[in-house]
């Protein structure tokens, strides 16, 4: 029994370690930087709309509010081919790391206008 102590301690020291840095990259923003994904947003607001809630045309996802990790994602995927879209390659191609995370981080931030499809066959568009 003489070992089960220093196992509970190492736990708890891993616990302590770990748990802040989960939540300091966790929730909405991701680990970009708002301000600095606002300036990079320019040549995307020609499709996502100044405000990422595209009223443009619905072909076009909305991207405010959306979570981070799911926006970077969708990037990182564009870039590597591993999500096809050919609009899409041709940006997300130009963009960092760094670019995408401040993107990510950018439109997360906005006020969410992401509407659930399934309660309102209105806005459903298949
Ligand atoms: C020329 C129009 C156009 C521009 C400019 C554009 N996009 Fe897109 N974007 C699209 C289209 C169309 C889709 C949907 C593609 C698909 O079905 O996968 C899309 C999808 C996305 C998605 C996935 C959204 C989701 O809900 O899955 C993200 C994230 C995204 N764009 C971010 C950006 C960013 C960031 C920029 C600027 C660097 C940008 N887009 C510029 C047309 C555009």
């Amino acid at each position: 029994m003489h070992l089960m102590k220093p196992l509970f301690a190492t736990l708890v020291l891993l616990g302590a370690v770990s748990l802040p840095a989960f939540a300091a990259e966790g929730g909405r923003a991701g680990r970009g930087n708002v301000e600095a994904g606002k300036d990079k947003s320019l040549a995307c607001q020609a499709c996502h709309g100044q405000d990422g809630a595209a009223a443009i045309d619905p072909q076009y996802p909305r991207l405010a509010g959306q979570y981070a990790d799911y926006l970077a994602r969708a990037l990182h995927e564009y870039r590597s081919g591993a999500r096809k879209n050919p609009i899409m390659a041709g940006f997300a191609t130009t963009l960092s790391d760094q670019d995408i995370n401040d993107l990510a981080a950018y439109y997360a931030s906005l006020p969410v206008t992401l509407v659930d499809l399934a309660r309102n066959p209105a806005v459903a568009r298949d």
